[in-house]
């Protein structure tokens, strides 16, 4: 098994290139399911869940091929008849999104199993909104024996779907869905990250009918099929604001690449109060550590366009060593807070008070061997060891490889010491 090892202390400086959207190629790879003609999808990442789901669809029958290198590269998706409705435990319980197959197999085969999801442990993370939206479409839903079983004889059919609350996943399939589904679907408090505008700007390539992308509002006229299409995955925007922070946190300058302020959303502002820089150049946006240690700052986690969920363990590593008191509220999952064990190994001070985390900042961290708990936890774990003085061991890292492109080698070409030792 691997381990990341760094030896912090070291300030980050040059150009890193942002790679394509890990939660954006996602969904879009599922996309692929709902057409026989070939979709092209370019600027993807090269991630363990990236191939986790390529084997997923291709158990569904569609052929997945990866071709270029470096930022032409992209992935095949190819589907012409899809030899099985089943997505089988093996894989849907390494990763949540695999479940996300479900919307395009009923509206295309009209009928799925699919196993109920693993992914992160980060909350039990039910899927009560995908099966409430797609029974209002008309589908006949049980669920036995871990698995979900869903017909929809004739085809699905348009509906009103009205979500109690913002999901990023129920949004992606029940928009799917409907795209294939007889008539108009209406969808209510839908989810307005940009990856969830990606993929619809992808489906109206595809041929889908969508009005209202980017607002709580979607509104699908369905088709009878959707053909292929050519589409350029929108920039990781999570993986931009773990590098802005490493940065910030090791008092560096770096410019990122792909990426504007923009694509930082609510993060830009909060770490400006902390005390970093952001300046867009025409090579991307330049960002620059605090003077000295960070301000203290709060954040509260909300759907877009509010303080992304996914970058709330990234942030704490960098209030780790502000000069005060922050405090950090998580607002989406119930769980999101293991990280806080492992940076107090590293000398971090926080106390949890239900969803809020008190982080009392401290002057230095020092190196330790920790533990990678889940997904952004691990990237924390990365950024806080780049501050912290001495050696630190990260185990566990199949998390972070989940979702970050060649970080070592990323953070290495930037004067980094961060290094990969397999065991
Ligand atoms: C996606 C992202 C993940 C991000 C999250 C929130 C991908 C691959 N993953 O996850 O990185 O952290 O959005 O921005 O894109 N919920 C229910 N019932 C449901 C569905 C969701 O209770 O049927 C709850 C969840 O438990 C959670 C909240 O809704 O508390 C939001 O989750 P959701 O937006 O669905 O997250 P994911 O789509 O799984």
């Amino acid at each position: 098994m691997d381990e990341i090892v760094i030896s912090g202390g070291h300030r980050l400086r040059g150009e890193i290139a942002v790679s394509g959207s890990k939660n954006a190629v996602l969904p879009l790879m599922v996309a692929g399911l709902l057409t026989d003609e070939e979709l092209i999808l370019r600027g993807t990442p090269r991630l363990a869940d990236t191939r986790t789901l390529a084997k997923v669809l291709a158990e569904l029958g569609a052929t997945v091929a990866e071709f270029g290198n470096g930022p032409g590269e992209g992935l095949n998706i190819d589907t012409p008849t899809l030899t099985s409705t089943r997505a089988s435990y093996e894989w849907v319980s390494k990763m949540r999104a695999s479940f996300w197959v479900l919307g395009p197999l009923l509206a295309r085969a009209h009928e799925a199993q699919v196993s109920l999801p693993g992914g992160c442990a980060i909350g039990t993370r039910p899927v009560d909104l995908y099966l409430n939206g797609l029974a209002a479409m008309g589908a006949d839903i049980s669920v036995e024996g871990g698995y979900v079983n869903a017909t929809a004889k004739g085809g699905l059919k348009g509906a009103r779907v009205d979500f109690p609350f913002v999901s990023v996943g129920a949004t992606h399939v029940l928009l799917m869905a409907a795209c294939l589904a007889k008539g108009e679907t209406v969808i209510t408090n839908a989810a307005t990250e940009p990856e969830v505008v990606d993929v619809g700007t992808c489906l109206q390539a595809m041929g889908a009918q969508i009005d209202g992308l980017g607002t709580r509002i979607l509104t699908i006229q369905g088709v009878e099929k959707l053909h292929g299409a050519d589409h350029t995955v929108t920039r990781d925007r999570i993986e931009a604001g773990a590098f802005a922070l490493a940065v910030a946190a090791t008092g560096g300058a770096v410019t990122l690449t792909g990426i504007d302020e923009a694509a930082l959303g609510a993060l830009a502002p909060a770490m400006r109060l902390a005390g970093a820089g952001l300046i867009e150049t025409d090579g991307g946006l330049h960002v620059t550590g605090p003077a000295g240690r960070p301000q203290p700052t709060p954040i509260t986690t909300e759907p877009y366009p509010g303080f992304a969920t996914d970058l709330q363990a990234p942030f704490m590593g960098l209030m780790c060593c502000a000069d005060g008191v922050s405090r950090i509220r998580e607002t989406i999952f119930e769980n999101r807070f293991m990280h806080v064990q492992e940076l107090a190994r590293l000398g971090a001070d926080i106390s949890l008070e239900g969803d809020t985390a008190i982080v009392t900042g401290v002057e230095k961290l020092y190196g330790a061997p920790v533990m990678a708990t889940d997904l952004r936890a691990s990237v924390t774990l990365v950024i806080a060891g780049l501050m912290a003085e001495g050696e630190t061991r990260i185990s566990r890292v199949y998390h972070l490889d989940r979702g970050y492109e060649r970080i070592e080698e990323k953070l290495s070409a930037v004067g980094a010491k961060i290094w990969r030792e397999t065991l």
